[in-house]
Parts: C-alpha cells; sequence; structure tokens
C-alpha cells in the first residue's frame, strides 16, 4: 500500500506541478475532450471505486469547510461529478443556496439521486461547462471544487470580491506539501489571496480568498 502511494505521489506530483505551471492545458481542446469522454465512461462506478479507494474521502473536505468564515448565501461547487462536494456543503450550509455543476448528465443523475434519498433540497444540480460558465461576474459567496481540474479564471469571475474558494483533493496530499508556492503563485496570477493550505489525512484542501479591484481584501463585504 505504501509502495502504491509513492509511486502515485510519483507520478502525480511532476503532472500537478507541471499543470499548475501552465494552466492553459486545461483550456486545450484536447483537455476538454478527454474530461468529457472519461468522466462519462466511469460514471456508473465512480462512487463505488471512490470508497473503496482506500482514501479518507471526507477529511480534507470535512477540516476545509471548517474553515469557511463568511456565511455564504450563495454557493457554486463546480465539477460536482456525483455530487461529493455539494451534499458535504449541504450539510454544512442547509440554509444557502447551492449550485453543483457538471458537464456529464450521467455523474449528475446520480447526483440527483444521492441528495434525494437524503432529503437535501438546497442543491441545483445543472449541465455547464466549468471553463465556459453561464454565470454574471461575482455571483457567489464561496466556490468549492474536489478531486477535479480547477478551472481558476472562471471560477474567480463569478466569486465576488471577499468571497471563498475552497479547493479540495482526498488523495495526493503528500503532493501538495511541496506545492505550497506553485499554487500560492497559481492563485494570485488569478487573484486570489491563499489563506492556508493544509495536508489532511490522505488528501488536502486549499482555502484562498477573491482580492477586490484595489488589490485587498473587502472585509466589509465578508
Ligand atoms: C474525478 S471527478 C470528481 C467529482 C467530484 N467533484 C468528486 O469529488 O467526487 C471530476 C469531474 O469533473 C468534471 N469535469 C471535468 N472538466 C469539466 C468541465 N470543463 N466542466 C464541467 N465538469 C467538468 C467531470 O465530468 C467529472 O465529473
Amino acid at each position: 500500500m505504501v509502495g502504491i502511494v509513492k509511486i502515485k505521489n510519483f507520478i502525480l506530483s511532476p503532472l500537478i506541478k507541471w499543470i499548475i505551471m501552465h494552466p492553459k492545458i486545461m483550456e486545450s481542446k484536447l483537455f476538454l475532450k478527454a474530461m468529457f469522454i472519461f468522466p462519462s465512461k466511469i460514471s456508473k462506478t465512480y462512487d463505488e471505486k471512490m470508497v473503496g479507494s482506500g482514501q479518507d474521502l471526507h477529511k480534507a473536505m470535512d477540516q476545509g469547510l471548517r474553515r469557511i468564515f463568511n456565511k455564504p448565501q450563495k454557493i457554486l461547487d463546480l465539477c460536482t461529478g456525483t455530487g461529493f462536494a455539494s451534499l458535504e456543503v449541504a450539510k454544512v450550509f442547509p440554509l444557502s443556496s447551492i449550485d453543483a455543476i457538471d458537464q456529464i448528465t450521467e455523474m449528475l443523475d446520480i447526483a440527483r439521486k444521492k441528495a434525494r434519498e437524503s432529503g437535501i433540497q438546497n442543491i441545483d444540480f445543472k449541465v455547464e461547462n466549468a471553463a465556459k460558465l453561464n454565470y454574471e461576474d461575482n455571483e457567489f459567496d464561496l466556490i468549492v471544487t474536489s478531486n477535479a481540474p480547477i478551472y481558476l479564471s472562471e471560477a474567480v469571475r463569478v466569486l465576488r470580491p471577499g468571497g471563498l474558494l475552497l479547493v479540495v483533493y482526498s488523495f495526493g496530499g503528500e503532493v501538495f506539501l511541496h506545492l505550497n508556492a506553485e499554487v500560492d503563485q497559481y492563485f494570485n496570477k488569478n487573484g486570489i489571496d491563499l489563506l492556508e493550505m493544509k495536508r489532511i489525512g490522505n488528501g488536502a484542501y486549499a482555502l484562498g480568498q477573491k482580492i477586490n479591484d484595489q488589490g485587498g481584501i473587502d472585509n466589509a463585504n465578508l
């Protein structure tokens, strides 16, 4: 098991670092096409594989959500897949209005079923492309995304100044330990102040806050 984790990190670390240094790759046609084909193929077995992977699925998300300090009313979960993040968010913020988007209908069907079965009613699951969202600028107080590519510039566009961004991975935590400077730089270039990044169990979370037009944090807006 330790061997597999080491190999994963050996491959993941340079890959994640490379993607963070070259974020344009996530806007390339090839990447977007792969993101369309691959998830639709794995949608039926995705939850089973995630649970069966032996990773601490919820730890990083739970800890990250505890750090949210701005009482968000409007929340967006990007690349929700089968709804993992939005369902967790709904438990913590039952009175907030949550939009959860993904471009794969099959994934969203599973997410809707899970929400229905849990009696959760404050999530609206929508088909959307995270790289080109049909939302106005500055609409959301909190954006979360888990175990997915980060379409950062588009996320920042729809996040209001002072709003929070929570990026969570339930695997590869070891990798992020060594990427603090890169993530800080990547966030900063996109108008996000990195508040903290923590390894939790097998995963990690990064919490950031959108900088206002004057280059500061608008605390009155919290
Ligand atoms: C590995 S899954 C993660 C799902 C979920 N967030 C979780 O933590 O279990 C990645 C998801 O990102 C979605 N995705 C990737 N690129 C996307 C894009 N450009 N627009 C919308 N969804 C996208 C995929 O369809 C897939 O459901």
